[in-house]
């Protein structure tokens, strides 16, 4: 699968962190948790800039290192709308609140569309008290490149049938499933779900960064067998192009 980005680059951080490296030169990160337990060595050092980052919603393993990243490289942050208010009290400048079925321009030529994720959404934030705050609901995005690349990053979720709907109308070219279990499906509901967005390619995240994320990608690959879809398995740190 060589160059199906077409100059882009697809990198995992580990768990459901990506680093999307557009045509242009762009930086967009994806639920960036840096201190997951299978952050790749130098991928922090690495980041010289950041010009958006995309929550998902606001669990500590997806919003992670978003407030302190945002600051530092002054990144814009498409986020839903409750959870755009937390990060601005928090100081991000740059947050584009949106909701689902909006799409933002970002980084100059790049759209993010924000898409229902079938999960929830509480932030745990001490100096606010004991117990989660909900920050709006979970999302996932599409991001379209300068090229027209478009990937589909399901954040944490269940399958549900409107992903048929995703698919038409956004076709990704590639799509970011977690498969893990626990917490988000596991892979045989994901399998169900790349068949929903009949996407030819599946990258598998959220799973093996924790004792309960047990899913594996043997086990989506058994699946999908006969399928035609290719399961697209990075080590972290590994990079699609
Ligand atoms: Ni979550
Ligand atoms: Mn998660």
């Amino acid at each position: 699968m060589d160059s199906f980005l077409g100059g882009g680059r697809i990198t995992w951080l580990g768990h459901a962190a990506f680093r999307v490296d557009s045509v242009g030169g762009k930086v967009v990160l994806i639920d960036p948790w840096l201190s997951n337990p299978k952050m790749p060595a130098g991928a922090r050092e690495a980041l010289t800039r950041v010009d958006a980052i995309l929550p998902t919603h606001a669990h500590g393993d997806h919003l992670g290192d978003t407030v302190a990243l945002a600051k530092r490289f002054h990144a814009e942050v498409p986020c839903i709308a409750e959870l755009g208010h937390y990060l601005r009290a928090q100081g991000v400048e740059k947050t584009k609140p949106m909701n689902k079925g909006g799409t933002v321009t970002i980084a100059g030529d790049l759209k993010a569309t924000m898409v229902s994720a079938d999960h929830s959404s509480g932030y745990v934030d001490k100096s606010l008290g004991p117990l989660p705050v909900y920050l709006g609901e979970p999302a996932g995005f599409v991001l379209e490149l300068e090229n027209g690349f478009r990937l589909y990053h399901a954040g944490d979720t269940n399958v549900f049938g409107d992903m048929k709907l995703i698919g038409e109308l956004y076709a990704p070219d590639i799509v970011l499933l977690p498969i893990g279990g626990n917490y988000t499906m596991g892979p045989r509901e994901a399998a169900k779900a790349a068949r929903l967005l009949a996407s030819k390619r599946l990258l598998p995240m959220h799973y093996g960064t924790g004792s309960s994320l047990l899913g594996t990608p043997a086990e989506l690959r058994a699946e999908l067998q006969g399928s035609g879809i290719e399961v697209a398995e990075l080590e972290p740190g590994g990079s699609l192009t």
